[in-house]
């Protein structure tokens, strides 16, 4: 057996259990970061990218997605951007925000970052890559790390991570794919395996955990020091708690019924207008009731929902149903 699921640190920063939320666009703010932290087995929470444009134009919207609780904590903040001389300043808003780690996105394939020089297009010119991290690693005392693919159309990206190395990043998060494969095909965990290999600094694997074996498959087969994890955690936001504790048995709904409760209160609370408030409701507690039973009689009920108060009666009666 070649890794095992052990705490480690990025720079100063103990990740401990050694279990990742990805960042995920629109859905890892601080409301659903403070939920899987509060569930319970994630030693980092990462926020959906931010916009280093935005950051450094002042944008009030862009502002507002650095917001985090101190409960979330450790947690990494993730911006994105082409312009060496912006991912700096926009990294050092980040740290006088007091988050403990800023990360960089060099990993989203969608066109529109792409063609803005952000995103994984940094993967095609390591020169301005290496220029991004190095201007934020002298700008910034907290641990930068930096989030990619395994290169733009192969992989290729390993001697990128050595001059990271170099510059002083503090840890490598790898999503096993190109930006060509963008979600197709799988995570490619040989290739991570070797990442890990030949890099010094803590890396991140990531890409298709989709449960606690697979979990425990990653750190078995490619080594890596942690275990990032996406999508699955949309459907299941106990899959960190279900890792540690080794916990393979089927999913039920009484207990998302409690993740979902505790989410509605979060974002009701949040000084927010109510369609956003709605909006997230839906998506959310849409995806907190797939593949368990009875989750079904949830989503019909999501179509009709006009307030958080209908959303709340919702559950009460699927708990009810529950219960009978
Ligand atoms: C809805 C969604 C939004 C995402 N947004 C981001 C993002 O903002 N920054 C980023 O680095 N990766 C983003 N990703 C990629 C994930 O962090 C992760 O690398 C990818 O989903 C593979 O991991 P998984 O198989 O565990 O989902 C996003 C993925 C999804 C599904």
């Amino acid at each position: 057996m070649m890794g095992q699921m052990k705490p480690f640190s990025i720079g100063n920063v103990r990740i401990d259990p050694p279990l990742a939320l990805a960042p995920m666009a629109e859905v890892t703010d601080t409301y659903y970061r403070s939920l899987i932290k509060e569930l319970g087995g994630a030693g980092l929470v990462v926020s959906e990218f931010i916009s280093a444009e935005g950051l450094t134009r002042d944008n009030a919207r862009t502002k507002q997605m650095l917001a985090f609780s101190e409960a979330e904590r450790p947690v990494a903040i993730q911006i994105y951007g082409g312009d060496p001389d912006r991912m700096d300043d926009a990294a050092a808003i980040v740290e006088a925000e007091g988050v403990d780690i800023v990360d960089v996105n060099m990993g989203c394939p969608v066109r529109k970052v792409v063609n803005s020089g952000a995103g994984s297009a940094l993967l095609k010119d390591f020169d301005r890559a290496a220029s991004v991290v190095e201007k934020i690693r002298k700008r910034v005392k907290i641990p930068l790390t930096v989030k990619v693919r395994k290169g733009w159309e192969s992989d290729d990206v390993l001697p990128l991570l050595k001059r990271f190395e170099e510059i002083g990043v503090a840890a490598i998060a790898i999503h096993g794919r190109t930006r060509n494969e963008a979600y197709t095909g799988a995570s490619d965990w040989s290739y991570i395996a070797q990442v890990k290999r030949e890099l010094r600094i803590p890396v991140w694997g990531n890409g298709d955990v989709k449960n606690p074996a697979d979990a425990r498959r990653m750190f078995e087969q490619t080594g890596v020091d942690g275990v990032m994890i996406g999508r699955a955690a949309l459907h299941n936001p106990f899959i960190f708690r279900d890792i540690v504790l080794g916990n393979e048995k089927p999913d039920e709904l009484e207990r998302r019924i409690d993740a979902m409760q505790r989410y509605l209160e979060k974002i009701d609370r949040a000084p927010q207008p109510d369609k956003w408030k709605l909006h997230k409701a839906r998506t959310v507690i849409g995806w907190f009731s797939k593949g368990i039973a009875h989750g079904k009689d949830i989503r019909n009920g999501l179509a009709e929902i006009t307030s958080v108060a209908d959303v709340q009666r919702l559950l009460d009666q699927a708990r009810e149903r529950l219960a009978a």
